[in-house]
């Protein structure tokens, strides 16, 4: 299902034409389609296991609370990383019984306060936070309910930057030291050991280092109840590639089927945490070609959002699609790197990109719904873009644009 796509060589998202949205909204303006996050949402559903699963958004990829609020009303749980993120998913309507809390650095008063807002887990990631929360708990008199990051040490092939799963990674537990640390954390007073969990990395579009990792943790799984420690969840992360260019993407539906038939014979609940498939392609960039600039080797299309806007390409050498909003009939295409105006060579959003354009046109970045506003920041004194969200013909302002007061809103002028 695509409702980001062309009708009569003009983008539309939805109904709504985006020539239009600019003209209401300006530019760079974050523009989604509810329909296809709730699509892309329902992948993960499996109707067979729907006792046997929990599936929550991994909150960083799109942290808006109106993208919160539409995912909770469709009955999603959430993966947090932060005390903040845990706020807006409570402000959006979502239940806090369905919420797991992960990240390497969780702080005390993070712990304090997901313990008193009732989540349903904790994700620990070291011995030193595995004593610190049982700390916490044990202050505020409070049982918390953990799983155990492990790492199952399997290779991916993604972005450095975005692989977690191996040794040298700052993430979880080598599988070596997860036993004994299962054992002593039985002994704790204010924790409940219930599950294990891994995430290997993102953008992954082969499903084999899934499959390899849930065998290697299903295998521990066995230890763990010969020792008398028995678990009842496994969450297997997030991290499922979606298509930015023309690698196939790994398709949801088949991931989580596949994922259920290597435990389907257990009595394990699995938890789910995907982020960038449930927003990425459901979200599209939109920015304004300010000027167009020659240097004698090369073209350039500067336009009005930048590397503080979209950071993945600056970051990650992330490839996004970018493609005129409204296609012209007569204009020769030439090979442009398209540009924001932020004082750095990396402030690029594409690079040797053919493109039919001129001045003054619009063009779409694809696939921005993932980690792009939520990165995004005001480097440059400039404002955060708008975010609009599409139901049918009806759009909604969710976030919006900030003014230029704003960027010293927390500053203090010392006399
Ligand atoms: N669970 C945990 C513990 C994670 O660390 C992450 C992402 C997820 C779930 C969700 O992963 P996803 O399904 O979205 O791949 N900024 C980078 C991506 C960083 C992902 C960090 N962790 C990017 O723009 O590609």
């Amino acid at each position: 299902m695509n409702l980001i796509r062309y009708i009569k060589k003009e983008l539309y998202v939805e109904d709504c034409a985006v020539s239009r949205l600019v003209e209401k909204h300006s530019t760079p303006l974050f523009v989604y389609s509810k329909a296809m996050i709730a699509h892309n949402w329902r992948q993960f559903e499996s109707p067979e296991f729907k006792n046997k699963q929990m599936v929550c958004y991994a909150v960083k990829a799109n942290s808006n609370i109106s993208i919160l609020s539409t995912l909770a009303k469709l009955g999603a749980g959430f993966d947090v990383v932060s005390q903040g993120e845990l706020a807006r998913v409570i402000a959006a309507g979502g239940d806090p019984k369905r919420i797991i809390f992960s990240g390497v650095g969780k702080k005390s008063s993070e712990i304090a306060y997901a313990l008193d807002a009732g989540i349903f887990s904790f994700n620990v990631e070291s011995e030193a936070e595995l004593y610190r929360i049982n700390k916490v708990a044990a202050g505020i008199n409070k049982i918390a309910t953990i799983s155990i990051r492990v790492n199952p040490d399997v290779s991916v092939d993604t972005h450095p930057y975005i692989s977690t799963g191996l040794k040298e990674n700052k993430f979880g537990v080598s599988i070596e030291d997860a036993k004994p640390l299962y054992i002593q954390a039985k002994t704790l007073s204010h924790v409940s050991l219930k599950g294990i969990d891994f995430h290997i990395g993102s953008q992954i579009t082969d499903i084999s280092p899934f499959l390899d990792s849930i065998d290697r943790m299903l295998q521990l799984i066995d230890e763990l109840s010969d020792l008398g420690i028995s678990l009842t969840h496994l969450n297997v992360g997030g991290g499922i590639g979606v298509q930015y260019d023309n690698k196939s993407p790994l398709l949801a539906t088949n991931y989580v089927k596949a994922v259920f038939e290597k435990v389907k014979q257990r009595d394990l609940t699995l938890i789910f945490e995907p982020g960038r498939a449930v927003v990425a392609n459901a979200g599209v960039l939109i920015t304004e070609i300010e000027l167009i600039k020659n240097n004698g080797e090369k073209n350039f299309a500067i336009v009005d959002a930048a590397m503080n806007d979209l950071l993945r390409p600056a970051l990650y050498g992330a490839w996004h699609n970018i493609h005129p909003v409204v296609e012209h009939d007569n204009l020769t295409s030439k090979v442009y790197d398209v540009v924001g105006p932020v004082c750095e060579s990396s402030d690029f959003l594409g690079k040797n990109r053919t493109l039919a354009i001129e001045e003054g046109d619009y063009l779409a970045i694809f696939s921005t719904g993932a980690y792009s506003f939520c990165m995004s920041s005001n480097y440059n004194s400039r404002p955060k873009a708008a975010e609009v969200l599409i139901d049918g013909d009806t759009a909604h302002l969710i976030s919006k644009r900030e003014s230029i007061n704003d960027l010293w809103r927390n500053e203090v002028l010392i006399k």
